[in-house]
């Protein structure tokens, strides 16, 4: 990609070097933005390659834009570049709820404030999943907190997928359930929070709730198998 200079339009900063993505900060059209590129796998065919990778952004960007329409903060998306495999979001200023549950875990927890956030993530995820949207990377990096508003924003749709199976929910909230325990279980149960919100907000609480159980024993049982 073209990388200008420092605050010049279109300028790059490198915010996030993954395995399939990096993540750049930007300004597009004179705005503080965010963006995406899905980079190629050196060891696919190139062009069974390029089919793959812009196959994955498309669906990231419709599963973000569903996600919107079924009543859910996400960043507003501003451009798709198909050749350059790139997505441009509006940059959301704010902190990870990572980061906040790990310095509530320092200094100790503001109950209110947690209250707020495990209310309002326990409610965005029975919104996308009672819209058959699951959003399959639920970890506490990919939840934003605005600064002005406290208002939770769900990011990085890059492993999201449409589905009204129950399995598919339970094993969206398990991934969230297992983050929790290993980062951030000096914050107290904050997923029984999350699972009462969730509860108050969906219309397909039992057979979701019986099949985390059911997925609750099988991450078990591999613990104990080893
Ligand atoms: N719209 C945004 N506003 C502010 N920061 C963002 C935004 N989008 C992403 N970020 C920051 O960049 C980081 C990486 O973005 P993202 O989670 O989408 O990529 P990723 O985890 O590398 O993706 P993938 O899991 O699809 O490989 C986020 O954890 C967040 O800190
Ligand atoms: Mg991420």
């Amino acid at each position: 990609m073209d990388i200008k200079q420092d605050g010049e339009e279109g300028s790059l900063v490198l915010l996030k070097q993954g395995a399939e993505a990096r993540v750049f900060e930007s300004t597009f059209m004179g705005r503080r933005s965010v963006v995406k590129e899905r980079f190629s796998k050196k060891y696919r065919h190139p062009s069974l390659d390029s089919k793959l990778t812009l196959k994955r952004l498309n669906a990231e960007a419709r599963c973000m834009t569903k996600a919107r329409g079924l009543g859910v903060y996400t960043p507003v998306l501003y451009a798709v570049d198909p050749v350059l495999h790139t997505l441009t979001f509006e940059y959301v200023e704010g902190r990870a709820v990572k980061d906040v549950l790990l310095h509530f875990g320092l200094h100790g927890v503001i109950a209110e404030q947690m209250e707020s956030f495990a209310k309002q993530i326990g409610n965005a995820i029975a919104k996308i999943h009672d819209g058959g949207l699951i959003h399959g990377d639920l970890t506490t990096s990919n939840m934003l907190l605005r600064n002005d508003t406290n208002q939770l924003v769900l990011i990085d749709f890059g492993l999201s997928f449409t589905s009204t199976l129950a399995e598919d929910k339970a094993v969206d909230l398990y991934v969230l359930e297992r983050a929790l325990l290993s980062m951030h279980s000096s914050c107290g149960n904050v997923m029984d929070r999350i699972l009462t919100s969730y509860r108050k907000s969906t219309k397909q609480w039992s057979s979701t709730f019986n099949k985390l159980a059911q997925v609750r024993l099988r991450g078990r049982k591999r613990v104990m198998i080893g």
